[in-house]
C-alpha cells in the first residue's frame, strides 16, 4: 500500500511545501469580471474522479477540509479552480529581476504567466482565463503554484513538461533544448469533440489554451489592433485599388461590435487614416472604448453618424464613430439614404448567435438579455429574422459596390443557419463555401500569411519603457519600406506605435513581419542586449500565423489543394521549433474556432545577448515561418510560390523548399470533363 508520507518524501523538489500552510479562503475584488458557470454534466462516478484529481495536488492533511470546498466549486462553477490557492490581490507581470530562478528562461516565463493573469489583461482573471471566453493559462491555482515553483528551480539542463496546464515534471535535457514544452487539449481523434472536451475539462484533465493564453504569450489588445489595421488596409488595397503608398484616407469602413476583439476596429481604422462607423448595442462597451481613446465620437443617430463621416472623408481626416444601436438599423438607413460604404464587415459574436452573441433588430441590449433568459425559442426566431434581413441589406450594398467580408465570426454560417441557402456557393450547403469571402481567405491569407507576414511580437522583460522605445527604433531600421506595400504598412505601424499608446500590461510590441524580417530584428535585439543597451527580451508570436495554425475555418481557409483538413503543418512547426531549441514551444487543439476545428502552436524565445541565442535565432525563426510558406506554396498559392522561389535562392546550401509544377488548367479541365462525360 502506497502511503502519502512516502509520496511526500519522494518529491525531491519540495512541492509539498507550497501547500504546507493552507491559505485563507478566497476573496474576490468587486468589479472584476467573473467567468460564467460552465454547465455541470458529470455523473456521480465522474464527480468522484474530478474530486480525486484536484486533491492529488494537496497533502492529505488538508483533504477533509478542502474536499467539500472543491465539490462546491465544481457544482457552482462547473470546474475546480482551487480559488483559495490564488495569490491574493492583483497579479501582474513584474520586471524579470523580481522573480527567483536558476535560469533566465525560468524567470521570463513567470513574467509572461503573470501578465496573462493581470486584472487589466485577463478576461476572467480568477478563473485563469486570459481571453477568448475559455482560453486559460492552466486549469487551476494549484497548478499555477506548482508551475511557479518548477520555474524557480528549473536549470539550463532541464525541460519542464506541461500537459493541459498540469506540470508533469522536470526532465533532463540540454541547454540547446526548450526549457518548457506545452501541450493543451490535444485529444484522441475519436473523442475530439466539444462534448468530450467539456467532460475532460470538468474532470480536471484538459485545458483550453486558446492560442497565446495557454502558450503564455498574450500581450493584451495591441495584438488585435495590428491585425485589424492590416486586414482593413489590405482590403482597401485589394478591393478599392488603393495605391501602395496610400492609406484609407477618404474611405469609409462600417462594421459592428466594440467587444473583446471587435473593440480594436475603431482604433485600427484611425491608425489607417480612414473613417469608421462601428455599431454596438451595449453602451458599457462603447463607453469603455471611448474612455480608452479607441473611439472618438458616439451617436445614436444614423444620419448624424454618416453626415460626420462624410465630412471627415472629404477632408481626408481620420475618425472612429460608435453608433449606439443595432448594425441592422444602421445598414437599413445606409441603404435607404443611398450612402456609399467602401468596406463593410461584421464582428458581432455570430459564432454564438443564439447564445446572445448576436442582438436581433427590434430588441435593445437589455431586452435581448431578458428574452434570452425567459424565452429562448422566441429569441432564436428574432435572431433568424434579423440575420435574414441583415443579409438582404449587405447584398444590396454589395450590388452598389461595397466590399463585404466575413471577419471570422461565422456571420455567413449564421445567416445560413437562419435559413438562407442562397448564401452558399452551391445554393444548398456550406460545403463549397459562401458567396462572400472571409478575411483570411481573401485578405490575410493571400496578402500576408502567404508571404510569411505574421504577428511577431516581443516583451521587454526589464519592464522599462526606454527599452521598448529602443526596440521600436531598432525594428523600424530593419524594415525596407519600399520593398512591398506590406512593408510600408508595417514601417508606419512601428514608427507610430508609441504615439498610439497601445501598451496594456508588460512593455510589449507587436509587429507583422516576414521570416527574414523577424530573424533580422531578433538578431539586432540580441546584439543590443549583448552590448548592454537594453535588458533581456522575450520574443514570440500569435499562433494565428503563416505556419502556426491548421484550420480550414480560418488560418488555412485559403489552402485549396484539399490539404486544409490536415493538421501536419502546425505539428511540424511545433516539432521543428523543439528541434531548433526555442525556449518555449506550445501545441494546442482549438484556438479561436473551437475544439476539433484547429491545431495551433507557438513559441517563445528568451534573448539574453549570448552567441548561443544568435544560433537559435538563425535556425529556428526562419523555420517557424518558412514551414508554413513551403506548405502554402505546395498548395499552389501564387504568393507563397514567389516567396519560396526567392528563399531557395537566398538560402541556397542551407534551406531548400520543394516547389510544385503547375499544370495547364485547360488540359486538366478538358480531360476530367471527358472522363465524366464517358461515365455518364
Ligand atoms: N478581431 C479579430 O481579429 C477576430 C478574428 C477572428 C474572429 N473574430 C470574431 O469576431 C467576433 C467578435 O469577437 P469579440 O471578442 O469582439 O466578441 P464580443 O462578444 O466581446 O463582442 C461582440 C460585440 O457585438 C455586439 N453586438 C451583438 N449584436 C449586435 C448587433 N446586432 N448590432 C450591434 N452590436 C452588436 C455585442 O454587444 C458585443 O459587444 C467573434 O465571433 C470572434 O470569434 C474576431
Amino acid at each position: 500500500m502506497i502511503r502519502n508520507i512516502d509520496i511526500s518524501n519522494a518529491m525531491t523538489i519540495q512541492t509539498g511545501k507550497i501547500f504546507n500552510k493552507l491559505p485563507k479562503p478566497p476573496e474576490f475584488v468587486e468589479g472584476i469580471r467573473r467567468a460564467p458557470k460552465r454547465s455541470f454534466t458529470l455523473s456521480q462516478q465522474e464527480t468522484e474522479i474530478a474530486l480525486k484529481n484536484a486533491l492529488r495536488y494537496i497533502p492529505e492533511k488538508w483533504h477533509k477540509k478542502l474536499a467539500p470546498e472543491f465539490i462546491h466549486e465544481l457544482l457552482t462553477t462547473g470546474r475546480i479552480y482551487g480559488y483559495r490557492f490564488r495569490p491574493k490581490g492583483r497579479i501582474k507581470g513584474h520586471p524579470i529581476d523580481k522573480y527567483k530562478g536558476n535560469c533566465i528562461e525560468g524567470q521570463a516565463f513567470q513574467v509572461m504567466i503573470d501578465n496573462n493573469l493581470d486584472f487589466d489583461i485577463a478576461l476572467y482573471p480568477y478563473e485563469l482565463v486570459t481571453y477568448g471566453e475559455t482560453g486559460q493559462v492552466c486549469q487551476n491555482w494549484m497548478q499555477y503554484r506548482l508551475i511557479k515553483k518548477y520555474l524557480e528551480v528549473l536549470t539550463n539542463n532541464q525541460t519542464l513538461v506541461m500537459e493541459s496546464g498540469h506540470p508533469l515534471g522536470l526532465f533532463k535535457s540540454s541547454p540547446d533544448a526548450p526549457r518548457v514544452i506545452i501541450t493543451n487539449a490535444l485529444m484522441v481523434g475519436y473523442f475530439d469533440d466539444q462534448e468530450n472536451w467539456h467532460r475532460a475539462a470538468a474532470l480536471g484533465v484538459a485545458n483550453y489554451g486558446q492560442m497565446t493564453a495557454g502558450g503564455w504569450m498574450y500581450i493584451g489588445p495591441q495584438g488585435i489592433v495590428h491585425g485589424t489595421y492590416s486586414t482593413i488596409l489590405n482590403a482597401g488595397r485589394k478591393k478599392l485599388h488603393i495605391p501602395a503608398d496610400k492609406d484609407l484616407a477618404g474611405y469609409l469602413f462600417v462594421s459592428s461590435g466594440l467587444g473583446g476583439m471587435s473593440g480594436a476596429q475603431g482604433k485600427s481604422v484611425e491608425i489607417a487614416n480612414g473613417v469608421g462607423i462601428v455599431a454596438e448595442v451595449d453602451y458599457s462597451r462603447i463607453s469603455a472604448r471611448h474612455k480608452q481613446g479607441w473611439i472618438s465620437r458616439i451617436t445614436n443617430n444614423p444620419a448624424e453618424a454618416f453626415r460626420e463621416a462624410k465630412e471627415y472623408q472629404a477632408k481626408k481626416r481620420r475618425l472612429a464613430i460608435a453608433f449606439y444601436g443595432n448594425i441592422v438599423d444602421l445598414l437599413e438607413y445606409a441603404v435607404d439614404a443611398n450612402i456609399k460604404i467602401d468596406l463593410l464587415s461584421d464582428q458581432t459574436s455570430c459564432h454564438a448567435a443564439y447564445d446572445g452573441g448576436y442582438c436581433p433588430q427590434g430588441l435593445t441590449f437589455e431586452e435581448r438579455t431578458e428574452l434570452l433568459d425567459t424565452d429562448h425559442l422566441r429569441f432564436k426566431k428574432y435572431v433568424d429574422k434579423s440575420l435574414r434581413h441583415h443579409y438582404e441589406l449587405v447584398k444590396k450594398l454589395v450590388d452598389r459596390g461595397t466590399y463585404f467580408f466575413d471577419y471570422g465570426n461565422s456571420f455567413l454560417k449564421a445567416v445560413f443557419d437562419a435559413g438562407v441557402k442562397e448564401i452558399c456557393k452551391n445554393g444548398i450547403d456550406p460545403a463549397d463555401g459562401f458567396v462572400f469571402p472571409s478575411y483570411v481567405e481573401d485578405i490575410m491569407g493571400p496578402l500576408l500569411f502567404d508571404y510569411g507576414y505574421g504577428p511577431f511580437r516581443w516583451v521587454c522583460l526589464s519592464g522599462k519603457k526606454e527599452d521598448l522605445l529602443e526596440t521600436d527604433k531598432a525594428a523600424m531600421k530593419c524594415i525596407e519600406p519600399n520593398r512591398r506595400f506590406q512593408d510600408r504598412d508595417n514601417y508606419i505601424w512601428i514608427r507610430d506605435a508609441d504615439k498610439h499608446n497601445l501598451v496594456v500590461g508588460t512593455k510589449a510590441r507587436i509587429l507583422y513581419q516576414d521570416a527574414l524580417g523577424r530573424m533580422k530584428i531578433a538578431l539586432k535585439f540580441n546584439e543590443m542586449i549583448r552590448r548592454g543597451e537594453i535588458g533581456p527580451v522575450m520574443l514570440g508570436r500569435d499562433h494565428h500565423d503563416t505556419g502556426g495554425t491548421d484550420s480550414p475555418f480560418r488560418e488555412t481557409a485559403n489552402i485549396k489543394d484539399g490539404s486544409n483538413i490536415m493538421a501536419e503543418m502546425a505539428t511540424q512547426c511545433f516539432a521543428g521549433n523543439v528541434a531548433r531549441g526555442m525556449s518555449l514551444v506550445a501545441l494546442h487543439n482549438g484556438g479561436g474556432v473551437g475544439v476539433g476545428k484547429a491545431i495551433n502552436g507557438g513559441f517563445g524565445l528568451v534573448l539574453d545577448g549570448s552567441q548561443r541565442v544568435d544560433r537559435i535565432i538563425e535556425r529556428a525563426i526562419p523555420w517557424d515561418v518558412m514551414g508554413g510558406i513551403a506548405r502554402r506554396a505546395w498548395a499552389r498559392n501564387d504568393n507563397s510560390i514567389e516567396t519560396a522561389i526567392k528563399y531557395n535562392k537566398t538560402r541556397e546550401g542551407t534551406d531548400h523548399i520543394t516547389l510544385p509544377f503547375i499544370p495547364n488548367e485547360k488540359l486538366v479541365k478538358d480531360l476530367v470533363s471527358k472522363v465524366f462525360e464517358i461515365q455518364k
